[in-house]
């Protein structure tokens, strides 16, 4: 791929940025296709936001991926929001088309767990009522879940997160409850999603949140953690011959969700998972 006067710019704003996977997969992807796109990071101090914003616009540059600690700063810049990402709160790609935020983050896990069973009319629980889990669970209502429950250890959390998600009118059968109480839970869902840091690097010997004895052979389990690639939970998801759902995935499909909002073009998710396996250190 080669930068010429013509190329367009998308990228990355974040503080810090340089560990970020993002410009290897999306470069992975544009050089694929053969498009005239280079995607670059950029270490965004968060009082110098607003300058950012304006300044990418001012340089033409088609889009950006928003990450930590901007995603729900940034919103106030914007002239538009799409709806889930309103009610999410927080954004994590804008185009500047339109100056319009959105949230592929939970679009991302959604993708990821659709390539092994669609959303509708499932029993969801989702463990954890942070960042992650209040993107993911309302795009899990958007979806068309059948009941949605969130558990978490502080349980207010989890109470205020599902009141919220049943505010927004996206789905009828919103629950709430301590995550000491998952096994119960569980054992009713066909989904299960953790979203809490349980077992992530450096903490990969940690209790998985939920045993194989308590999983059976329908359930899909998705972990939200990437590091390690296969975590304590996902192994007991193989060991109860359930069926497992990567981290790495959701990363995938916020990638190729960004890719087509900035492109208008179908992400080439195989290429693109590649660089992110690379790029990640995985088989
Ligand atoms: P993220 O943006 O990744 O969601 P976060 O907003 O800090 O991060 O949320 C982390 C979530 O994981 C919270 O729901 C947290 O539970 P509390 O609200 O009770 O703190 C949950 N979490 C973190 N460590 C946990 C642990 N060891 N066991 C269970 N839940 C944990």
């Amino acid at each position: 791929m080669k930068i010429k006067g013509s190329t367009n710019i998308v990228g990355l704003i974040g503080h810090p940025v340089e560990h970020s996977f993002s410009p290897p997969m999306h470069n992975a992807a544009f050089k694929l296709l053969d498009m005239n796109y280079a995607y670059v990071a950029f270490d965004v101090n968060p009082n110098n936001l607003n300058e950012a914003i304006a300044g990418a616009q001012a340089l033409n540059v088609k889009g950006f991926n928003v990450t930590i600690p901007h995603k729900v700063e940034v919103m106030q810049y914007l002239d538009e929001l799409d709806e889930v990402a309103e009610l999410i709160g927080a954004v994590n790609t804008i185009d500047f088309k339109n100056l319009k935020g959105y949230n592929t983050d939970g679009i991302g896990a959604v993708k990821a767990i659709e390539e092994v069973t669609s959303i509708k009319n499932k029993n969801v629980v989702v463990a954890g009522a942070g960042g992650a889990s209040r993107a993911i669970s309302f795009y899990i209502a958007k979806y068309g879940a059948e009941s949605l429950t969130i558990l978490n250890r502080n349980e207010a959390k989890a109470q205020n997160l599902a009141g919220d998600i049943s505010d927004s009118a996206l789905i009828d059968e919103v629950k709430s409850g301590s995550i000491s109480a998952i096994d119960g839970y569980v054992r009713n869902a066909d989904i299960l999603i953790d979203t809490t840091p349980v077992g992530m690097h450096p903490h990969s010997n940690d209790d998985p949140i939920v045993d194989a004895g308590v999983m059976d052979e329908d359930l899909v389990v998705f972990d939200a953690v990437y590091n390690p690639n296969e975590t304590a939970l996902l192994k007991e998801a193989i060991k109860a011959n359930a069926k497992p759902v990567y981290g790495i995935k959701m990363l995938l499909y916020q990638g190729a969700e960004s890719f087509k909002i900035w492109t208008g073009v179908d992400a080439p998710v195989d290429v693109m998972e590649n660089a992110l396996k690379d790029t990640l250190n995985i088989e």
